[in-house]
């Protein structure tokens, strides 16, 4: 019986890698909607596929989110080499310490025994605020660091989830979401296609950036997340995508 649900998802990785036509898809068994299980399973191999990417002087750039915790909570504790530095790859967002860019991106880089820098930056300032913010010599640092970042971690949200959390005026998120906003990633919005709606006024890593970057996790699972992760996976063919059960299924029933 195990044999048979490990070929199961193997042939549902492979069915997923040929609709979304990106490199690598590595799904999880059962669906993180409805069990904390899953999300602690997609937390493992995630952070095994992270480990396995990073060299000497690799820098790594994280997200926040629940997803994201649970990879940095499941990576195992010990050093893979030298040099390795953590940042967050985006401004700071929500009041919940947990899950902030800037907590994963330590706590992983404690585990790594790595370095790490923050990003003290809140979302939805206002433009003048975030000029000032962008001068500040700390802010700038980082800045370049995201530039040159050659691995990123990232979770993906539902847009209309994400615009909420990030507590965006009532006016703002329907906006978004008449403009056929699906999916979030690394406070950029997109719609089914991948193209970009809209960016939160923050600092962080830009669409530019996140092309050029050699290698790209993305993580996200529950059946929710089905459209989320079909808008994100047409950003770019070389990503791997760690995902679940459910929204494996999901995405192939709607696709
Ligand atoms: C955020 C990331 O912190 O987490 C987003 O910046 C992502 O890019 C989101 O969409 C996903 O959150 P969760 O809690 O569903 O894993």
């Amino acid at each position: 019986k195990i044999m048979h649900r490990i070929k199961g998802i193997s042939n549902l990785e492979e069915a997923l890698t040929n609709l979304l036509k990106v490199d690598k898809i590595l799904i999880v068994p059962g669906n993180s909607d409805d069990n904390n299980l899953t999300l602690k399973d997609m937390g493992k191999v995630a952070s095994m596929t992270l480990r396995k990417l990073i060299k000497e002087g690799s820098i790594i750039g994280v997200t926040g989110g629940t997803t994201m915790a649970h990879v940095a909570e499941e990576m195992p504790l010990g050093k893979v080499a030298n040099d390795v530095l953590v940042i967050p790859a985006r401004g700071g967002l929500g009041k919940e310490v947990e899950t902030q860019s800037n907590s994963i991106a330590a706590k992983l880089a404690k585990k790594l025994d790595a370095n790490y820098k923050l990003l003290h930056v809140p979302d939805n300032v206002d433009k003048v605020t975030l000029n000032a913010i962008l001068n500040v010599p700390d802010v700038k640092e980082i800045i370049e660091l995201i530039r040159d970042m050659d691995i990123l971690i990232f979770g993906i949200g539902r847009a209309d989830v994400m615009a909420k959390r990030r507590q965006l005026s009532k006016e703002k998120i329907d906006d978004i979401i008449n403009k056929g906003a699906v999916a979030e990633a690394f406070g950029h919005y997109f719609n089914i296609e991948g193209k970009e709606v809209w960016e939160s006024l923050t600092v962080g890593i830009s669409l530019d950036t996140f092309q050029k970057i050699d290698n790209v996790i993305g993580v996200a699972g529950g059946e929710e997340k089905a459209e989320a992760i079909m808008a994100i996976a047409s950003l770019r063919k070389n990503m791997t995508i760690i995902t679940d059960e459910g929204a494996a299924k999901k995405i192939i029933k709607i696709a």
